[in-house]
This record gives structure tokens, sequence and C-alpha cells, in this order.
């Protein structure tokens, strides 16, 4: 029997298509939200996923059958239904599309989602030509009128070696749609959050700089995760390839001095300043304003002296009044004890710190596994891709600036 334990509860229905072997990875993803799951599948969906599988996974008993007389027991159909806050079939097949657009009750999964009240979230995945099909997109848009959000289907090839839409959409896209209407969605509604990404450069002559290998993109998901809880979000932005994240004012800035003079600039009205930046410690000490021919290098040997950068969150965290301080660490050893110092010696308010030792999680990598340091306490968030962990993120930080705030 589910515990009452965990924040949300999703009922995952797995149907009968190939995408049913990628189940296994989005109840991986939605765990990592402390979502407790319990899977539902239907009669074909055994031929591409065990309820073995799905239930080391899940840590609870798949449900199977309606008349399964010992599950009843446990939790009766109805009740498992009121227990849902969510319920999300991934894979959806046609003919469950079908079944729900009609509303039919011929199984557990059917019977559950005209007994519930909870959101339904439908990824489709089907060969094309049966997306296409008119009684397809008549049972999608009936689905939708009845208050279905339907996720996917995604283009590209499909497992019948056909391409076109049909594709089951990955189970992170899923889990972070799911996770967006469920997680506390506007835990930040009208706070202003301002936050920094992405590493600086800093310039020795016209061609030549000094930086490091931040991608920008944990801070560009934290804005977004941040601007999704109703945050008003400027994003100060060293040099990066990444989109603006729509609804969010964007800055962009060079060197670590640009990046000071941005963030003093907009740091008077902030509520939540988060500092996920690599900002350079050093600088050179001369810019060159002509490029530096080798000719006017001396030796074989070229010495740089460099000059410290103030250091940006250390200053904005001793002024007072401040906002609630963020910071970021990314470290190659001893990653808790340099961030607990780090926290402590620049004075912020909770310090998130990564190991980027580990290249699975490391720079330019799409996941992250982070552990989030505070007065309180210590949370410790498994690998998962970087939006995810912003979400995450994002709903910590607004408990504790809430609760600084109370
Ligand atoms: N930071 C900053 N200004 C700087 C350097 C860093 O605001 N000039 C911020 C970063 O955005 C991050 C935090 O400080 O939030 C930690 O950065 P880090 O470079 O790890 O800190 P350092 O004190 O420079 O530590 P280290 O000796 O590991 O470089």
């Amino acid at each position: 029997m589910p515990s009452d334990n965990h924040a949300k509860h999703i009922l995952l229905g797995v149907s009968g298509g190939i995408a049913g072997v990628k189940s296994a990875e989005l109840v991986r993803h939605l765990r990592g939200f402390d979502a407790e799951i319990v899977p539902v599948l239907t009669r074909n969906a055994h031929r591409f996923v065990t309820p073995t599988a799905l239930q080391a996974l899940a840590g609870n008993r798949p449900r199977t059958d309606l008349w399964d007389a010992e599950a009843e027991a446990a939790m009766g159909h109805i009740e498992l239904a009121r227990w849902a806050d969510a319920v999300v079939i991934a894979p959806a097949t046609a003919n469950i599309l079908a079944k729900l657009a009609n509303g039919l009750a011929d199984d557990l999964l059917t019977t559950l989602c005209l007994a519930t009240t909870a959101p339904l979230f439908l990824a489709p995945a089907m060969n094309n030509k049966m997306w296409e099909h008119p009684a397809t997109q008549r049972n999608v848009v009936r689905l939708q009128a009845d208050g279905a959000t339907i996720l996917g289907p995604a283009d590209g090839e499909q497992a019948c070696g056909e391409f076109g839409p049909g594709r089951m959409l990955e189970p992170v896209d899923i889990a972070e749609a799911v996770v967006a209407v469920l997680a506390s969605p506007q835990c930040l509604a009208g706070v202003k959050v301002l936050v920094t990404a992405g590493p600086t450069r800093e310039f020795l002559d016209p061609v030549r700089f000094i930086s490091n290998r931040s991608s920008g993109r944990q801070g560009f998901a934290l804005a977004e995760a941040a601007r999704d809880a109703g945050a008003d979000v400027t994003l100060i932005a060293g040099p990066v390839h990444l989109p603006s994240p729509t609804g969010v004012e964007r800055l962009d800035v060079v060197s670590a001095s640009e990046m000071k003079a941005a963030v003093a600039e907009r740091v008077e009205v902030a509520d939540i300043f988060v500092s996920v930046a690599a900002v350079a410690d050093y600088r050179p000490s001369h810019m060159y304003e002509q490029k530096l021919k080798k000719s006017e290098r001396a030796t074989s040997e070229m010495r740089v002296a460099l000059k410290e950068n103030e250091d940006i969150i250390g200053s904005i965290a001793n002024t007072h009044p401040r906002p609630f301080v963020v910071g970021f660490a990314a470290e190659t050893h001893n990653p808790l004890d340099y961030a607990r110092d780090k926290r402590l010696r620049k004075g912020m308010d909770a310090i998130v710190v990564n190991d980027v030792s580990d290249a699975a999680i490391g720079f330019d990598s799409a996941d992250n596994a982070v552990t989030l340091i505070h007065d309180g306490g210590e949370l410790a968030l498994d690998k998962m891709p970087k939006r995810l962990v912003a979400r995450r993120l994002v709903t910590e930080i607004s408990a504790l600036y809430h609760q600084a705030r109370a």
C-alpha cells in the first residue's frame, strides 16, 4: 500500500507501446521530485516493461487488474483515484486515447481516469500515420477539451522505421511538464529574482582572454524555473551560446567587472540573488589595446601578471539591507567541505555545490547532482537533468527565502 508521506502522488499509466521501455526512466525522474508513484499497466504494457522492473524503481507494487482482490483490499481503485495528485499516461497509445476520449472504463487504467479529478497528462506514442489519422486527431481535440494535457508527440525516426510525428517525448521532458504543474507552481509569485550565469572573460589583449568551462546551462535553467514559479526574473549572462528564456529580462556582459556593475545596478530591487556564474577570480593586470605580437614577448616563457577581481557575491552578502543570497560552487575535490567553508566565509544564506571532477555531471553535461547547504541543514539531490535540478532548487530556495522573511 502506498505510504502518505510524500509531497505528490502520481499514478503512472503505461499502455502497450514500444515506448513503454522508457517508463522506467520516467519513474526515476519523477521520483527525483519526491513524488510517490503507483504504476498502472494495461494488459499490453506487459509486452514492453515488466511489473517487477517498475516495482523496483517505483517502490510500490504496480497495479494491473481491476479484479485483483488482494490489491483492491489494500487500496480500492476509487481510493487510488482519490489518492492521485496527477495521472500521467506514458506511453499513451492510439487505443487508450480513443477509449479515454469516449469515456470507456473497461480496465483499471481507464476506470481510474474516469474516477479521478486529478489532472491528466497524456504522452502519445504511435506510428505517424496512426497519429495523423483523423480519428486520433479528433480524440485528441476531445481530450484537450475535457482538460487533459497532451505532451508531444515528438517528430523523428520511429520504431517501425518510418519518420514523422508519433515518437514519445523524452522522459525528462514529460517529467518536467508534470512537475511544472505540480511542484507548488507559484511559490515565487511577485518575488524579484536576480540570477547570474555563465563564465566571464578577462581580456589580455583584443583577441585573447582567460575564461572557464561554464556553459551557463544550470543558471539559465534556474532563471526559467524561477520564472515558472511566478518570479520576476533578471538574468545577467556571461558569454554563452544559449537562447534567452522568454519572459526573463536578460543582460549580457563579458568581464567580471561588467558583471559586477550589472549586478550592482539591479540588486537593490532584488529579493533573491542567485549567483550561478563562474566569475573569473583574476584578470590580467594590464589589458593591451593592440594584439600582443610574438616578437614583443621577451623569451620563450611568458608570464602574465594577474589582479584579483572583486568578489561579487561577497560584497552583496555584506551589504544591508540585502536580498536572500544563494551561491554556487563547482569543486573538483572535497566539495562539501569547501562549500561549507565558502558559504560561511562569503556570508551567503545558502550554497549549491557540485563535483565537476565527475564528467557525467560536470561542465557542459546535461545532468547535474548537487547538494544544497544552508543554515538549517543540507540536501543532496541525486543526478538528474539540469532543468529538473533547477526546479527542485527553486522550490527549496523559495521555502528558505519565505522562512527567512517570516
Ligand atoms: N563569485 C563571485 N565573484 C567572484 C568569484 C565568485 O560572485 N569574483 C561567486 C560565484 O558566482 C559563486 C561563488 O562566488 O556563487 C563561489 O565561486 P568560487 O569561484 O567557487 O569561489 P572562490 O571563493 O573563488 O573559491 P575558489 O578558491 O574555489 O575559486
